[in-house]
């Protein structure tokens, strides 16, 4: 049995858009990474925002995207999928899937993929019992693509017959047993996880503030792998430019004692807290309420240290599993451990300062009262999952 973590949902014109809203709903709070492609006309029925929404990603529908890498959107987003699944599936777009049509992003990247194709046609009882219809749903599955539905009942134009689009949770039903698959494994089902992340802004005036150059990245990673686990996130952030997983509940903030404050108010109930944000070490101690006007002299300006987060968390009466991140730029693993003792917590995640900030790879080591744990450099998606799965297993 495969476990099915990651769908592409291709969506076609047609009313039944709408139940793809639910089912991305379903299949993402089950953990799986739902990248959603729709065509020119199935944004007529459903947005793309609204989709963008409820899948946490990026909806794609152009051809055209600068956005990808490589510039290669149909293939990049069929590789990194276990299965395709059309739904719903237009009568126009099951034809072009026969005749191996290639005109917009979503039949492109269904003739370039190299992973199951599933498909789930929803339209008027005519349409599908027309001769066409019929003779190319014949052609597909002896193409191999798997055909899931229709169901009869009451359509959309006042008809009854077969050709409406499944409900999206017969279809999930249907999805998992035409690809025996089973559902990722969940280890932290119940938990409830806090996480800090990106940089934190510290104010010298209206106009001008002292940061650093983290972008969020792995702290987003980690949010999205732990409700992918089954965990229930929230997310304390500084400003970044990423989207934030849909199920996490977000709270934006800007400097350090920002930050603590909605750490401390939301710490009581929380399970594991991953402390990954670049909180700033120092503050201004009075920044000015207007703008510093330029001079001859030099400027000075006092800097106070901010509370440390993770440590005053940590020696809480009822601490949740603490987990810190420590970027050094030389003595990788000494100053890890060397912080772990300091701030009294189980396990910390060492890693390069040139790595930590903005890159999308990373080389982390693990370390707890067991030793250091190194793991292979990769995307900071797949080491987010490791150390999840790391500290379940610590729990
Ligand atoms: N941290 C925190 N609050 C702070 C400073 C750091 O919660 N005011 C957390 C970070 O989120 C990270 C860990 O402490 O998980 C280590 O942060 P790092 O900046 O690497 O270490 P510092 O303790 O600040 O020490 P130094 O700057 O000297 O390396």
């Amino acid at each position: 049995m495969q476990t099915i973590k990651h769908i592409v949902l291709g969506i076609t014109g047609g009313i039944a858009a709408y139940k793809a809203a639910e089912l991305t709903r379903l299949l993402v709070k089950q953990g799986i990474t739902v990248q959603v492609v729709m065509t020119d006309a199935a944004c007529q029925f459903i947005t793309p925002i609204t989709m963008q929404a409820l899948s946490g990603r990026t909806v794609h529908h152009k051809m055209w995207d600068a956005s990808i890498a490589n510039g290669m959107p149909h293939i990049v987003l069929s590789r990194e999928a276990d299965a395709i699944l059309v739904a719903p599936a237009s009568a126009d777009f099951i034809a072009k899937l026969v005749h191996g049509k290639a005109d917009d992003l979503l039949s492109t990247l269904c003739l370039a993929r190299d992973c199951t194709l599933l498909v789930a046609p929803a339209m008027n009882k005519q349409m599908w019992e027309s001769p066409a219809t019929q003779r190319n749903v014949a052609q597909l599955l002896r193409d191999g693509v798997m055909i899931l539905g229709p169901d009869s009942g009451v359509q959309a134009c006042g008809e009854t017959g077969l050709g409406r689009m499944l409900e999206p949770e017969a279809l999930f039903a249907e999805l998992l047993s035409s690809l025996n698959a089973e559902l990722p494994a969940r280890p932290l089902a119940g938990k409830r996880v806090l996480i800090t992340a990106g940089p934190t802004v510290e104010k010298i005036d209206p106009v001008r503030a002292i940061t650093n150059f983290s972008a969020g990245k792995m702290g987003y990673s980690i949010a999205e792998a732990a409700i992918e686990m089954g965990a229930e996130v929230t997310l304390v952030s500084g400003p970044t430019h990423l989207t934030a997983p849909s199920l996490a509940e977000v709270i934006a903030v800007e400097s350090g004692a920002e930050m603590l404050d909605a750490v401390m108010a939301n710490i009581s109930h929380q399970d594991i807290f991953i402390s990954v944000a670049a909180v700033a070490d120092y503050r201004v101690a009075n920044p000015s309420t207007e703008k510093i006007k330029k001079s001859n002299a030099s400027l000075n300006i006092e800097l106070v240290p901010n509370e440390d987060i993770l440590a005053k968390v940590a020696g809480l009466q009822n601490a949740p599993f603490c987990v810190g991140f420590a970027a050094e730029s030389e003595n990788l693993l000494a100053y890890a451990e060397e912080k772990r003792k300091r701030k009294n917590i189980p396990l910390i995640v060492a890693n390069l300062a040139s790595e930590a900030l903005g890159a999308d790879e990373s080389t982390l080591t693990l370390l707890d009262d067991k030793g250091t744990h190194p793991l292979a450099k990769t995307s900071k998606a797949k080491s987010a999952r490791t150390l999840l799965s790391h500290i379940a297993k610590m729990l």
